[in-house]
């Protein structure tokens, strides 16, 4: 059963889209296999990808309003993942869902007829709160939140935080965070310490271990609708998403293997609150 892995901050241009459509490249590169899911009406994961957004029919509207199967929007990308393609219609698709029944569950429910087939499914989601990216949240296992290395960097993420509190209380109360992510560090000037220093001292070690440079190759490679692996593979931006691939399979097989060692010493019938413990003790140390 596939993990799902919402990319969310609803901070502008931190490297939501660029995050989600290398992390994607680069895990299936891995041999991983990867559905990514674009739930922004901007559609830039989509293009990003090397998919028209405006010849993508049926998208993600459809799937979401129960108007085409998944399956049929689905379409596989020149680097290997899987893309739920998502383009302006997802605008309509939001007003629309505003008054459906279980408007939050909408991407959670689909994503269920096929996440038997994947390893990973990432969601790139706008910028911004609202029902999509509520969607997002609610189908999600973990929270991966990146985070500019600039000023202002932790500005609105104590909304983020806040909406992800309301969410676990009330649509998905095993929702983790993943982590939060340095993108576009700048070895030049200091601010990307100051902004880590920040950070750690705020979320401790929900700052993941790889950091994003700021790397031209990076900005170029979504115009030529390619992941930075296939762009340019030996940047160090693309050096870079494949070390947070490493990271995120490792962080994964941590916390199966915990689960697993519990398994074993309790048997089959290990407790809910067993399991919750395990993931915490992944988590926390
Ligand atoms: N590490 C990086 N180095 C250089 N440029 C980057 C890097 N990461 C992202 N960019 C560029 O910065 C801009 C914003 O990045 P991106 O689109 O990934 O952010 P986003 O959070 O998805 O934005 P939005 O909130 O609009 O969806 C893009 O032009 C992208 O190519
Ligand atoms: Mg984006």
């Amino acid at each position: 059963m596939a993990r799902i892995i919402a990319v969310a901050n609803q901070k502008g241009g931190v490297g939501k889209t660029t995050t989600a459509v290398n992390l994607a490249a680069a895990l299936a590169a891995a041999k991983r296999k990867v559905l990514l899911v674009d739930l922004d009406p901007q559609g830039n994961a989509t293009m990003a990808s090397g998919v028209d957004k405006h010849e993508a029919r049926p998208n993600g509207c459809e799937v979401l309003l129960d108007e085409a199967p998944i399956d049929r929007a689905i379409v596989t990308t020149e680097a290997h993942y899987d893309l739920l393609p998502g383009n302006g219609d997802l605008t309509a698709a939001e007003l629309k869902l505003m008054d459906a029944l279980a408007r939050e569950s909408r991407l959670k429910e689909q994503l269920a007829k096929v996440a038997g087939r994947y390893d990973t499914i990432l969601i790139d989601c706008p910028p911004s709160l609202h029902l999509l990216t509520l969607n997002a949240l609610t189908a999600a296992d973990g929270l991966l939140i990146p985070v500019q290395c600039e000023y202002f960097a932790l500005e609105g993420l104590s909304s983020l935080l806040d909406t992800v509190k309301a969410v676990r209380q009330r649509l998905n109360p095993s929702l983790e965070i993943e982590g939060l992510l340095r993108t576009m560090y700048d070895v030049r000037n200091n601010l990307g310490n100051e902004v880590s220093a920040q950070l750690t001292q705020h979320f401790g070690d929900k700052v993941l271990r790889s950091i994003i440079p700021r790397n031209v190759r990076l900005a170029e490679a979504p115009s030529h609708g390619q992941p930075i692996h296939l762009y340019d593979r030996s940047s160090r931006g693309a050096i870079a998403y494949i070390g947070l691939a490493g990271e995120v399979i490792r962080r994964e097989r941590g916390a199966q293997a915990a689960v697993n060692a519990l398994h074993d010493m309790h048997g089959d019938g290990v407790r809910e609150d067993v399991v919750d413990t395990a993931s915490y003790l992944h988590q926390e140390h």
